[in-house]
């Protein structure tokens, strides 16, 4: 289970990060409480602070830290049963776990609908007015396309009904860079055997791991990366992690993904 914290390594806020998080962060989206971003009542009235956030984490502006890629190393070996995140930035994708392997939680950017006549359309057809600050309109019916990202209040994906079997069936989670804060989500937390460890790697405790801990639960506090690359170096997998790291630099490097910017990442402004 991953949250916004796999991310701010790579340059992305978080949310509750009080000072850094992007709730405390909104003087420049001019809405009336922080939620309001992810509202679908506020989104129909005013769509325009949403589209600012779309337009700083619309696929391709950010690199996958090492974070991203312990769970693509798990899942290379075989022994990642499915990473269920809440991040809607893409980097699990860019750092190669097939889509299809994963539940996006939240939503993505990868896929947008119409909010009038429900079509459904690639993310990318919509890059130019994202990037040019344009509202994207449905090229049938004119109606506001929306990113297929989750507002308060909607629906999770149909791919999110999938933790009735995966979860039963794990035997071991990992808690990473979330505040499980956010239902349904959270409650994941709780949905695996009592025998089943659950590894926390966050900068503090959170959810049950705060308030009801059982006897197997671990907690590695404090910085994301840190923590996985300590746990990467005590299962001796070092050498294989800076190797795929550096493959998937050079692929960049190779522009096999012309959209990315070039290293170092652009860092944000939020304020
Ligand atoms: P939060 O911002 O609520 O929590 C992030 C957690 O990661 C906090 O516990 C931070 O302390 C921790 N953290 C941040 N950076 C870290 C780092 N470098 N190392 C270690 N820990 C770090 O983010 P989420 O739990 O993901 O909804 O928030 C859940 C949902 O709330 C989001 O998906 C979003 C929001 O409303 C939507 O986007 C629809
Ligand atoms: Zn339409």
């Amino acid at each position: 289970m991953a949250g916004a914290g796999i991310s701010t390594p790579s340059g992305i806020p978080d949310f509750r990060s009080p000072g850094s998080g992007l709730y405390s962060n909104l003087e420049q989206y001019d809405i009336p409480y922080p939620e309001a971003i992810f509202e679908l009542g506020y989104f129909f009235v005013n769509p325009k602070p949403f589209f600012t956030l779309a337009k700083e984490l619309y696929p391709g502006n950010y690199r996958p830290n090492s974070a991203h890629y312990f769970l693509r190393l798990l899942h290379d070996k075989g022994l990642l049963l499915r990473p269920y995140t809440q991040n809607i930035d893409g980097l699990e994708r860019v750092a190669g776990i097939p889509p299809d392997r994963l539940v996006e939680a939240h939503g993505t950017f990868a896929t947008a609908t119409c909010t009038v006549c429900q079509r459904n359309f690639p993310g990318e057809d919509f890059r130019g007015d994202v990037m040019g600050d344009r509202i994207p309109r449905c090229p049938v019916c004119t109606g506001v396309v929306k990113p297929d990202i989750v507002f308060f209040g909607e629906q999770l994906p149909q791919r999110f009904l999938l933790h009735l079997t995966d979860f039963p069936m794990a035997d071991l989670l990992f808690v990473i860079g979330t505040s499980l804060e956010v239902e349904p989500f959270a409650s994941l937390a709780g949905a695996v055997r009592s025998s089943v460890p659950r590894v926390l790697i966050n900068r503090e405790l959170v959810g049950p791991f705060a308030w009801q801990q059982r006897h197997n639960d671990v907690a590695q506090l404090g910085d994301v990366v840190g923590g996985v690359e300590k746990l990467v170096e005590l299962l001796g997998w070092k050498k294989e992690m800076q190797t795929l790291i550096q493959k998937e630099k050079e692929k960049v490097g190779r522009g096999s993904d012309p959209q990315l910017p070039p290293q170092p990442l652009r860092s944000l402004c939020w304020s």
